[in-house]
């Protein structure tokens, strides 16, 4: 007998609620049935329609919505997260039976924010999968199968390299490092160093086994702190990168050793607001003894060509990929980004995980780890030093430490 779809609501009705939708059309076993956002529920309740993925009612609050489903996703801003658990906490108080919550990545702007999220997920026993969708990619998760055999005769890998870059994001909070928590590190770094750290993991090991020993990174506003750049940040997005600059490049090497050969291995992120390309590109290479894997999402299968003339139709270059920047020329285009970036395959595990009353793949608690990792690179960045996280004391501080960028405070380090 097949048993019920999971029935989730989500919190928040923007760019991302729209991607994960289209990755749940493709995923048995969930609908969407609830919705709560200030802006855009009505649209995405009538797009669930529209791609057959549930009849989604929208309600008035995160409160309501807790009691009328299964699952909560947290699709909302960053600054939103805390306040928004602790209303899905508040209600399950109140009686509302549900198994799971998911959370988009960054899981917190600071440890002390993911902590928080876990500590409340815990008291009230959910289950929880920390959406990280790049550890999911098909491309990432064939390598390694195709590599099993390879990697138990000569050893695992000794180098990963991961990168995310495009040309900015498409919302103001991100632009602001007061509300989103930073710049390029806090937002596309958090999955960079995600995807690098278990590329670099041996196989049939679990998520956090190889242990982080140390963090050297860099910040820098190489693009949007320039004239006139910042003008049209300032017009366009209402953030005044004079006064309230954050990076638009970060890159960093983290150290790992293997707790069971004490080899270590070492993964590099590069991330940028200022890749002026075709639109988003996913890098992710590794180094093994002997073998190799590489990743790269702006090749396609499918290239289109499109001239001048024919190019005053195209209204929306977002249809061809994710932050498009050309309408025209030689496009590469994705024909399904929800898969291959990994929204459908992290959906289907946290169907998977919720309805057998487990952890997804990824829990809350690992989405903390690569929180203290992103905020060991700002600590790295801001004294400009190699972060040890072997020694307690640094580990004391990372638990309350707020980055420069995110205290609005970045002109001091990036100018
Ligand atoms: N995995 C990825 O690659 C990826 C991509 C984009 C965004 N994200 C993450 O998803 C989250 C949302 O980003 P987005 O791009 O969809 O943003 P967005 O600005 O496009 O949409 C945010 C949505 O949340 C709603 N919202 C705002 N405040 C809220 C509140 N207090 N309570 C409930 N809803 C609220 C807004 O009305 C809007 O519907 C962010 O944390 C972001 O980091 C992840």
């Amino acid at each position: 007998m097949r048993s019920k779809p999971l029935r989730v609501g989500s919190v928040g009705a923007g760019f991302v609620a729209r991607f994960q939708l289209i990755a749940m059309k493709q995923v048995r076993g969930m609908e969407l049935t609830g919705v709560t956002a200030p802006k855009g529920a009505p649209e995405l309740a009538a797009l669930s329609a529209k791609l057959g993925v549930g009849d989604a009612t929208v309600y008035d609050s995160v409160a309501e919505l807790v009691k009328n489903v299964d699952c909560v996703a947290i699709y909302a801003p960053n600054y939103a997260r805390v306040a928004i658990m602790e209303e899905i906490a508040a209600a399950v108080k109140s009686g509302a039976a549900l198994r799971g919550v998911i959370c988009e990545k960054p899981l917190g702007r600071t440890v002390a924010e993911a902590r928080r999220l876990v500590e409340l997920a815990a008291s009230w026993n959910l289950r929880t999968a920390y959406f990280e969708n790049q550890v999911f990619m098909k491309p990432l998760q064939v390598q390694l199968a195709q590599l099993e055999p390879v990697q138990k005769q000569m050893g695992p890998f000794s180098l990963t390299r991961s990168a995310e870059e495009h040309g900015g994001p498409h919302e103001a909070w991100f632009w602001d490092p007061t509300r989103q928590g930073g710049g390029v590190l806090c937002d596309m770094g958090c999955h960079s160093i995600a995807a690098g750290w278990y590329a670099l993991t041996p196989i049939g090991k679990g998520t956090t086994f190889l242990q982080p020993q140390s963090v050297n990174a860099e910040i820098a506003l190489l693009k949007w702190g320039q004239s006139p750049w910042r003008d049209t940040l300032l017009r366009n997005r209402g953030v005044d990168y004079r006064k309230t600059p954050a990076e638009d490049f970060a890159t960093g090497m983290i150290t790992y050793k293997n707790p069971d050969t004490g080899q270590k291995v070492k993964s590099q992120f590069t991330n940028s607001w200022m890749f002026d390309k075709q639109g988003l590109r996913l890098f992710m290479d590794g180094m093994g003894p002997g073998y190799a894997f590489e990743v790269n999402t702006l090749v396609s299968p499918l290239n289109i060509f499109i001239g001048d003339v024919a190019a005053e139709a195209l209204k929306d270059a977002e249809s061809a990929l994710e932050k498009a920047t050309a309408t025209r020329g030689l496009l590469a285009v994705q024909h399904n980004e929800a898969d291959l970036y990994g929204y459908t395959d992290e959906n289907a595990d946290a169907c998977r995980a919720f309805t057998a009353g487990c952890d997804g793949m990824l829990p809350w608690s690992y989405g903390l780890e690569v929180a203290r990792l992103v905020m060991a690179a700002y600590l790295s960045a801001e004294r400009r030093q190699v972060i040890d996280l072997t020694d307690p004391e640094v580990l004391a501080e990372l638990e309350t430490f707020v980055p420069l960028v995110q205290q609005g405070r970045g002109a001091e380090l990036l100018y």
